[in-house]
């Protein structure tokens, strides 16, 4: 197989997602129900996977209302390889593909380095690492059945290219991992016709970070705050990374696969 060439097409077909279906993790708030919104609007089919099961049916029927797009959600952990398995199936089978899958979902905890307890790191690493490595083999392996192609979308960070602030040993860690397997995943799918991609925030308020900051001494705040500054003149708010997710999803970045997009207003210059 290879890639079209879609030269000839007007701007308005490469954006748009109509007749797709998207799976999006984490998509019940932050920068994954930002993420929805944008591909819903573009015209996709939306499966939400959260763990959150009440928020993410409100955000299903929130998104669905305001774009008239159809938006479903499933409530499973993105660590759980047959409920990510089965979701996978139901999205095929109620919404009739399965053409894009964006790994969102992700713990950013802090913790001391020196305090980091094995059952913190591996916390991290199974959301991080293991839930995306699970849900990008299922789509890849949906998309191959259905010969049509596709795109993952993996949500990285600004930490996935240097250290970022205390704390957050196995946050950089896992996001560095993410980058490497989008790299290697990309070259194993491309004869598929499915590319895979990277989207790597810099800070942006969302309801998990607001939170988390929240917990942290004034002193860690400042520091984080010291090393994400934004040279754009204000902080990312979740739609700056949904429009940079719907580029790599939609057919505008169909040349592109195994690079991750840094989205961070300047943070890694
Ligand atoms: N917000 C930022 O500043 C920022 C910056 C860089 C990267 N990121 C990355 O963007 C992603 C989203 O961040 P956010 O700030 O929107 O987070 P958030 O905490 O606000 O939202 C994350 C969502 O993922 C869900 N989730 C968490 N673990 C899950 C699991 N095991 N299974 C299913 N759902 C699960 C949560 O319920 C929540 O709805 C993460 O991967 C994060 O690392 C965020």
């Amino acid at each position: 197989m290879a890639i079209a060439d879609v030269s000839a097409k007007p701007i308005a077909e490469l954006v748009s997602l109509a007749g797709r279906v998207a799976v999006v993790t984490g998509g019940a708030q932050g920068l994954g129900h930002a993420m929805v919104n944008r591909l819903a609007e573009a015209g996709a089919a939306v499966l939400i996977i959260d763990l959150r099961a009440e928020q993410a049916a409100a955000a299903a029927a929130q998104v669905a209302s305001a774009t008239g797009s159809r938006v479903m959600s499933a409530a499973i952990d993105v660590t759980d390889e047959a409920a990510v398995s089965a979701v996978a199936d139901l999205a095929v089978a109620e919404l009739g593909s399965l053409d894009i899958w964006v790994n969102n979902a992700g713990l950013y905890p802090n913790v001391p380095l020196l305090n980091v307890t094995i059952e913190d790191w591996d916390k991290v690493m199974t959301v991080n690492l293991r839930g995306v490595f699970i849900g990008a083999r299922e789509a890849a392996r949906r998309m191959i059945d259905a010969g049509q192609g596709g795109v993952i979308v993996n949500v990285v960070s600004t930490a996935g290219f240097r250290g970022v602030a205390p704390g957050v040993t196995s946050y950089v860690t896992s996001k560095h991992g993410v980058r490497g397997m989008i790299k290697q995943m990309a070259l194993e799918l491309a004869p598929h016709d499915i590319r895979v991609l990277g989207v790597a925030p810099t800070f942006c308020t969302t309801e998990g970070n607001m939170a988390a900051l929240a917990e942290l001494p004034d002193r860690v705040r400042e520091e984080i705050a010291a090393t994400l500054s934004s040279r754009l003149g204000r902080v990312g708010v979740p739609d700056d990374i949904a429009r940079a997710v719907l580029f790599a999803a939609s057919d505008m970045s169909l040349f592109m696969t195994g690079s991750t997009l840094l989205v961070d207003a300047g943070e890694t210059i």
